[in-house]
Order: C-alpha cells, then sequence, then structure tokens
C-alpha cells in the first residue's frame, strides 16, 4: 500500500509521528527543559538553523500534513468534518512545537550575543607590565653614580672605529702580538669594531686635553666563540685620569675607594703585576670576595679574591698619540668588565643569559 492509499486518519497518525520523532531533539528548547540550556552562540545558531530546516520539511508545501490538507475534499462528506478537525489539530500541535521551540532558541541567541558584547565594568582592570632596566644597565648605573661622585665625567663614544683608536694610539703597533686576543669583527671599509674601550681614552684626551677624568662605559666586540664565560659582544668601563703629579698612589686609592662603595668598606684590593701595552706599569686588579670577605667560597673559586680588571699608569706613547706631553702630566687608567661582575654578583653559571633577552630571566633582577 502506497501512502496515499493509505487510510487517511492513519496518514495524519504517521504524519504526527514522523514529526515528533525528529523533534524529540528540539523537546530541550520547550516548556521546563529550557532553563538549564547552556549553548554556546554558535550552537545556538546551529540548532535554530536545523529548527527552520525541520519546519520547512513538515509543514511545507511537500510535507505529509500538506498531504493530508489535499484529502479533507476526498474522503466521504459524512467523515469530512471530523477528518478535517484531525488534520487541524495535528497542523496546529505540530506549529506549535516549532514556533516555541524557535522562540525559544532566539531568546537564547540574544541572551547569548548580548553577553558576547556587554563589558563587565567590575571586573579588575589588567595591570600594565611596567618594564625595569636590565641588570646589565643596573650595574653600569651603579659604577657610574660612584664614579661621578669621585669627580669623573661620563663618556659615551663610538663603537665603530678605526685600528688607529683600537690598537696603534694605544700603543700597540701593526704585527704586535697584543693584537691577537683582540681580535675583532671588520666593516667592508676597514672599519674595526672596537675591542676594548680604551678607545675613549684617546678621543676624550684630544677632545679635552689635561687634565681630564673620565670613564667610559659601553659595548666592546671580539672575535670570541660564545661559552659560559665568552660573548662576542660585551660591556666594559673604561677609567681615565691625567693630571700634573698623578702617581700609582692614586690608582690604588681610587680603585680601593670604588670597591668600598660597590661592595662594603670590608672590600680589600690586590694589584698583581701585569702587562697591557698602553700602561706602564701595568697591574691586574682583584678585590676580596664579597660573599666570604676573603676565606674562599664557591662564588669566588676558593681563593678569596675576585678580579676586577686591568690598570695601570698610561704609557707616556699614549699621552703622546693624544697630543699631552708626557713630561708634564701623567695618568692612570683601568678596565673593567660590567658583565662579568654582573656575573659574579647574581651568581650566572652563564654569561650568555645576560644577552638573550628572555624575560624569564630578566624579571629577576629589578
Ligand atoms: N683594555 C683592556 C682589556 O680590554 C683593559 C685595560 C687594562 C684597560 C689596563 C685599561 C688599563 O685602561 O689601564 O683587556
Amino acid at each position: 500500500m502506497t501512502v496515499s492509499e493509505q487510510d487517511p486518519v492513519q496518514q495524519v497518525k504517521a504524519a504526527r509521528e514522523a514529526f515528533e520523532r525528529e523533534f524529540e531533539r528540539f523537546a530541550r528548547f520547550t516548556g521546563d527543559g529550557l532553563s538549564n540550556s547552556s549553548l554556546s552562540l554558535t550552537q545556538a545558531e546551529a540548532e535554530q538553523r536545523a529548527l527552520a530546516e525541520l519546519r520547512s520539511r513538515h509543514t511545507g508545501k511537500k510535507s505529509a500534513l500538506a498531504a493530508c490538507k489535499k484529502l479533507i475534499g476526498r474522503v466521504p462528506a459524512d467523515e469530512r468534518a471530523a477528518f478535517g478537525q484531525l488534520v487541524q489539530r495535528a497542523d496546529q500541535a505540530v506549529n506549535e512545537s516549532i514556533e516555541e521551540a524557535d522562540r525559544n532558541l532566539k531568546l537564547i541567541i540574544d541572551a547569548a550575543r548580548s553577553e558576547r558584547e556587554s563589558l563587565d565594568v567590575t571586573l579588575p582592570g589588567r595591570r600594565a607590565r611596567a618594564g625595569h632596566l636590565h641588570p646589565i644597565t643596573l650595574m653600569r648605573q651603579r659604577i657610574e653614580d660612584i664614579f661621578v661622585s669621585l669627580g669623573y665625567i661620563v663618556e659615551d663614544d663610538r663603537e665603530i672605529e678605526t685600528d688607529f683608536y683600537n690598537f696603534d694610539a694605544l700603543n700597540i703597533s701593526e704585527g704586535h702580538p697584543a693584537r691577537d686576543p683582540q681580535d675583532t669583527f671588520y666593516t667592508s671599509e676597514g672599519f674595526a669594531l672596537r675591542s676594548q674601550t680604551s678607545t675613549v681614552q684617546i678621543h676624550a684626551m684630544q677632545r679635552r686635553g689635561a687634565p681630564v677624568r673620565m670613564i667610559a662605559p659601553g659595548r666592546v666586540f671580539r672575535r670570541d666563540t660564545p661559552d659560559p664565560t665568552h660573548n662576542p659582544m660585551f660591556f666594559q668601563v673604561e677609567g681615565l685620569c691625567v693630571d700634573r703629579g698623578i702617581t700609582m698612589a692614586h690608582l690604588k686609592g681610587t680603585l680601593a675607594e670604588f670597591v668600598h662603595r660597590l661592595f662594603g668598606p670590608e672590600t680589600r684590593t690586590r694589584f698583581r703585576p701585569s702587562y697591557f701595552p698602553f700602561t706602564e706599569p701595568s697591574a691586574e686588579v682583584d678585590y676580596s670576595c664579597f660573599n666570604c670577605s676573603g676565606k674562599g667560597c664557591r662564588i669566588c673559586k676558593h681563593s678569596g679574591w675576585i678580579e676586577l680588571g686591568g690598570s695601570g699608569m698610561v704609557h707616556p706613547n699614549v699621552l703622546r698619540a693624544a697630543n699631552i706631553d708626557p713630561e708634564e702630566f701623567t695618568g692612570f687608567a683601568f678596565g673593567l668588565g660590567i658583565d662579568r661582575t654582573c656575573a659574579r654578583i647574581y651568581q650566572l653559571d652563564d654569561i650568555r643569559l645576560l644577552f638573550e633577552n628572555d624575560v624569564r630571566f630578566l624579571e629577576q633582577f629589578r
């Protein structure tokens, strides 16, 4: 038996049952089920589309219900009124169910939309993340403060140099073995990235003449392979004091005062004979360990001393290269590593950490 040959009453029943079966999943948008809806906006919109599709399938022109309506005129006259009512009730029930679910879905969608667009003014604000200075900058500023208070000016000079300033004027002639450990990077035009801040000694004396008292913090570059204690770019502070009657005692007194202020008044200094082409005599400077006061610990590698840098009395050739008369003026100079000191103080196992710009690391040093 095909559908049209079926008993008309059975046809209405079948149409209604088919609808009920499919509508079951939308029942949660009618009556009580509604209160616990936790649909996202996208889900609710998808449900709305599915419902519209169900509506056109069950109430449209080609729907089973529409076919039932056409049957009304064909049933025997005495059954027609009752059959008509049956069809009408089924049609009403189907439409009402769909309407109710659709209304409620609209409410859900509206609520979800307005929630998405609403601004909760009671939420705590998001605090702007305050930046802070890099540990090397902090250390540089501490060093600058100390020397400024001792009457030094702070020089900031170029990082790209000629061989003259990086080597010759510092009494390191071409072919001098001291050029080797200071090997640096060159531009295609033959300029050198300075391998030491000692270059600023020459610039400062040429610019200011004597007497002069200056420090020059800044970047220097060397052709070193990076490892835990080396980086091809690092920071130094140069110091220079030139005047009449300057002696090694002034050098020792100045650096002793410097470490007192940086690490505390109990800090001692030690000068070891050394060699630098631009000073004569030359000395390596150590200070007693800030952690164990010289008894020996992990930080000072159990020696009690930590190396501060190089120093010495400015070589007469260097004064001459800057047009200062070594018969009238003498001076002392020194060079310290900022990042090395930083790494010691913060007990960094690897100096490269300072240059990786990992905020999680840097944040620890405010
Ligand atoms: N320029 C030297 C270096 O990079 C450090 C140094 C040593 C600087 C002695 C000085 C000095 O001014 O007198 O190793």
